[in-house]
C-alpha cells in the first residue's frame, strides 16, 4: 500500500469522522425510531466506505459496534453470548474473497462446505429457554444487552413456549418479521386514515415489536423464523440446526443449500433468489455460513461479526428520473403528505410516476429540489420512494430550494406538529380539503360504497356549501345535483337511489366510514362482529373495548374519546335521523376459503369486484389488492391479463368464475 502523505491522512480522518456521525444518526433512525431516511443499500454503502477508509488508517479503528436498537422504555437484559451482525457485500467477487480469507485463516487448502440460506429482512431476537421454558425474549440491542420484548414475542402464533430435549439453558435466535400482505393491509389502512405510512415491512415489524401494548402487537400478526443457537449449541453442523429447531416446533429455514465449494455459486444464488421471491415475506439477500461448527469456533468473530458467516445482498431496483413537481396533499385527518411527481420510470415491472417524499425532515435532509435528477427505489412494497438526489446533475445555475409549507395549502391555517410525530397537520377541523377527504372516504368502496359519489362530485358539493358532513349526503335532492351540471336525469336518479340503498348496509361499513382514529376496514369489522349493534358500540365502556382481541389500550381510548366528543355526537345525531338499517355479517368458515388469501383479475360475469370480495370474506377468506407473495388463489374472470401468467408461473391456484361459484357451495 502506498504511504499516505499527512495531508491525505487528514482528509481520510475527517471523512471517517463524518461517516461515523452520519452512520450513528442513521443507526438511531433505523434501530430506535424504525423510521429510516435512507435505503439499506445506501446505508451499506456508507458502512462499506467507512470500513474501506478504516483499513487505510488502522489506527482510527475503535472497535466498531453492531448498532443499537434499545429504545429506553423497555427493561433490558444481557445476552448469554453476544449477538453480532454480519459482514455484507453487494458484489459476487467478494464472496470468493470471503472463502479465500477463511481458508487462509484456517490455514487449509481444501474446499470448505457452506450453507447458503435466505437473509430474512426483519429484526433479530434472542429467545432464552431455561429447563425448556421460554423465560424471555430480547432484541439484539447493542449486541451485549437487548430490550425485553417477551410479552410481544409471546403474541406470535405457533411460537413454542415449552420445548423438550434441549440443554437446561439454550438461546434460540432468529428474525421477527411481518408478511408483505399484512404490511400492505396495515399500511393501506394507515394511508386511508391519513397517517404516515411505514417505509417497509421491516420497519413496521420492528416498530411493532417495541410497542408497550401487546394487544396491538397481536393484531399485527408478527411471525418468527429461527436460524441459530447461541448458548447451548451441541450440534456439529450448521445445517443440523434447522431440523433440530423444526422438531421442537419452531419455524426454521426450509430453503437452503449445502455446497461443498463455490463452483456454480451464481446459479445457486439465482435459484435461491427465485425461491425467496415466492416467499410471503421480504428477504434482502443470502447468508453464507461455514457448515462445520468446529471450524466456526476456530474462526471466531470480530467485535462486529462472526468470521464464519457473510451476507451477499441483492441491490434493490432503483431508477433515475427527473422530479417535475411536488404537491402537498391534505389527508382526511389533516396530515400533509408531500408527493413527488416524476417523469415516468420503469421499476420492478411497473411504471412509476409518483413517489412519496415521506415528510418535511426528509425533504430538507436530502435537499431535494424541483428539476433534480432523483433516485427512486421500489423494493417490492407498495409505495415507491425517493432515496436520493444526484447533486452532480444539478444545473450550475442551481435550483430553487423546496420549501415545505408552513400553512395549510387549502385553508391557510398554520400547520402544527404533534409531539413525537414526524407529520405536519392542518389543525382546522373545518378545513374544506379535510371535509372533502372525509366525505370521499365515507362514500368509498371500503366504507358505504356509494357508487357515483366520487371525488369530483363531493368536491363540488362541498365547494358550493351544499354539504359539510357525511350525513348531509342523505339530504341531497334532485335539484342539488342538477345544479352541479354534468348530471342528466338518469345519473341523478341513479346516484340518489345509490345513496338511498346505502342506508341498508353492513354495520362495519358505517363504522369504517366515520373515520374514528385508528379504525380502518379490518378493525371496523372486528368492532361490528363484537358489538353487533350500533348502540352497543356507541355506549361501550373502556372495559368493553378492552375485551376485543386486537384492540389495545391506545386504540380503545381513541374509540372511547370519539364517542365523547360533542362535535362527533352532533354528527351522530344527524345520522340518527336518517334511519340506517344495519345487516350483520356472519362469517361462515367455508374450508375452501377459510384463512386463504385471494386475488381477483379480469371481469366476472355474475359479480362486481365488491360483491366477490364480500362473498370471499363472508366465507372466511381475505382479498389482496395485488398478486403478491402469500396469495393462495387467483380468481380469473374473462380477459384476465398478465396476472394470470404470473399466477401460473408462481404456481398459485387459479379458479375460474364457475370454480368460484362451485366452491361457495
Ligand atoms: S446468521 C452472528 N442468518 O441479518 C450473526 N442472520 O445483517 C449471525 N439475518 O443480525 C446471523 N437472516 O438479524 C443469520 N439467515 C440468517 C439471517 C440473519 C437475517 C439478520 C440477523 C443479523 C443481520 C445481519
Amino acid at each position: 500500500m502506498a504511504v499516505l502523505t499527512s495531508k491525505e491522512k487528514k482528509k481520510i480522518q475527517k471523512k471517517i469522522l463524518q461517516l461515523r456521525v452520519a452512520i450513528e444518526r442513521h443507526d438511531r433512525l433505523y434501530y430506535k425510531d424504525s423510521q429510516p431516511e435512507i435505503s439499506d443499500f445506501e446505508y451499506d454503502c456508507l458502512k462499506n466506505e467507512l470500513l474501506h477508509l478504516e483499513s487505510l488508517l488502522p489506527e482510527m479503528v475503535t472497535g466498531s459496534s453492531v448498532g443499537d436498537d434499545r429504545g429506553g422504555n423497555l427493561l433490558t437484559r444481557k445476552h448469554y453470548t453476544p449477538m453480532l451482525s454480519l459482514e455484507n457485500t453487494y458484489n459476487l467477487d467478494d464472496v470468493f474473497d470471503f472463502d479465500a480469507r477463511i481458508r487462509k485463516l484456517l490455514a487449509i487448502e481444501r474446499d470448505i462446505e457452506y450453507v447458503i440460506e435466505p437473509k430474512v429482512d426483519g429484526l433479530a431476537v434472542n429467545l432464552v429457554y431455561e429447563k425448556g421454558q421460554l423465560q424471555y425474549a430480547l432484541t439484539r440491542g447493542n449486541g451485549i444487552e437487548g430490550d425485553d420484548v417477551t410479552d410481544n414475542v409471546k403474541t406470535i402464533v405457533g411460537l413454542p413456549l415449552y420445548i423438550e430435549h434441549v440443554p437446561d439453558l439454550i438461546e434460540i435466535r432468529g428474525e421477527v418479521y411481518m408478511d408483505c400482505e399484512i404490511f400492505r393491509k396495515i399500511n393501506a389502512e394507515r394511508i386511508q386514515m391519513g397517517e404516515v405510512a411505514f417505509a417497509n415491512a421491516r420497519n413496521l415489524a420492528s416498530g411493532t415489536l417495541k410497542l408497550m401494548d401487546s394487544e396491538t402487537v397481536r393484531s399485527r400478526h408478527l411471525k418468527i423464523l429461527l436460524y441459530g443457537i447461541g448458548m447451548g449449541n451441541d450440534l456439529e453442523k450448521q445445517n443440523e440446526i434447522y431440523p433440530f429447531l423444526r422438531k421442537r416446533g419452531f419455524v426454521s429455514q426450509t430453503y437452503y443449500h449445502v455446497v461443498v465449494n463455490l463452483n456454480g455459486i451464481a446459479d445457486i444464488i439465482r435459484e435461491l433468489d427465485g425461491a425467496c421471491k415466492r416467499l410471503p415475506y421480504t428477504t434482502d439477500g443470502v447468508v453464507f455460513k461455514v457448515n462445520d461448527r468446529t471450524l466456526q469456533e476456530q474462526l471466531g468473530a470480530t467485535a462486529k461479526a462472526p468470521r464464519w458467516a457473510f451476507a451477499y445482498k441483492f441491490e434493490p431496483e432503483c431508477g433515475e428520473t427527473i422530479l417535475r413537481n411536488v404537491t402537498f396533499q391534505v389527508g382526511r385527518t389533516g396530515v400533509i403528505t408531500p408527493v413527488a411527481e416524476l417523469d415516468p420510470v420503469n421499476l420492478s415491472g411497473s411504471c412509476v410516476a409518483r413517489a412519496t417524499l415521506h415528510n418535511a425532515d426528509d425533504i430538507a435532509k436530502k435537499d431535494i429540489r424541483i428539476g433534480d435528477t432523483v433516485i427512486v427505489e421500489k423494493s417490492g412494497e407498495i409505495i415507491p420512494a425517493i432515496v436520493g438526489v444526484k447533486l452532480e446533475n444539478r444545473p450550475e445555475s442551481g435550483l430553487e430550494k423546496l420549501v415545505f409549507p408552513t400553512d395549510c395549502p387549502c385553508c391557510c391555517v398554520r400547520l402544527i406538529r404533534l409531539p413525537a410525530e414526524v407529520a405536519w397537520r392542518c389543525p382546522n377541523a373545518d378545513c374544506p380539503e379535510q371535509i372533502i377527504q372525509k366525505i370521499i372516504y365515507f362514500a368509498s368502496k371500503t366504507a358505504m360504497d356509494i357508487d357515483g359519489l366520487g371525488e369530483a362530485v363531493v368536491r363540488k358539493l362541498v365547494e358550493i356549501g351544499r354539504i359539510k358532513t357525511s350525513a348531509d349526503i342523505y339530504t341531497l335532492k334532485k335539484e342539488d345535483l342538477y345544479f352541479l351540471g354534468n348530471f342528466g336525469d338518469k345519473s341523478v336518479n341513479r346516484l340518489l337511489s345509490n345513496i338511498e340503498h346505502s342506508k341498508k348496509t353492513e354495520l362495519w361499513r358505517f363504522i369504517n366510514g366515520l373515520g374514528i382514529p385508528s379504525i380502518g376496514e379490518k378493525m371496523a369489522k372486528d368492532l361490528a362482529n363484537y358489538f353487533h349493534h350500533w348502540d352497543a358500540l356507541v355506549s361501550a365502556s373502556m372495559e368493553d373495548l378492552g375485551h376485543i382481541r386486537g384492540i389495545g389500550q391506545k386504540v380503545a381510548q381513541g374509540i372511547f374519546d370519539y364517542f365523547c366528543d360533542p362535535k362527533n355526537l352532533d354528527l351522530l345525531q344527524q345520522f340518527q335521523k336518517i334511519g340506517f338499517e344495519f345487516e350483520e355479517i356472519s362469517v361462515r368458515h367455508n374450508p375452501n376459503f377459510n384463512h386463504k388469501i385471494f386475488a381477483l383479475t379480469g371481469t366476472l360475469q355474475q359479480f362486481t369486484r365488491t360483491q366477490a370480495k364480500a362473498l370471499i370474506e363472508k366465507n372466511g377468506g381475505s382479498v389482496a389488492n395485488t398478486l403478491s407473495a402469500g396469495v393462495d388463489v387467483l380468481i380469473a374472470g374473462s380477459d384476465a391479463g398478465q396476472k394470470l401468467d404470473v399466477a401460473r408461473k408462481k404456481n398459485i391456484s387459479v379458479w375460474t368464475e364457475s370454480d368460484f361459484v362451485e366452491k361457495l357451495g
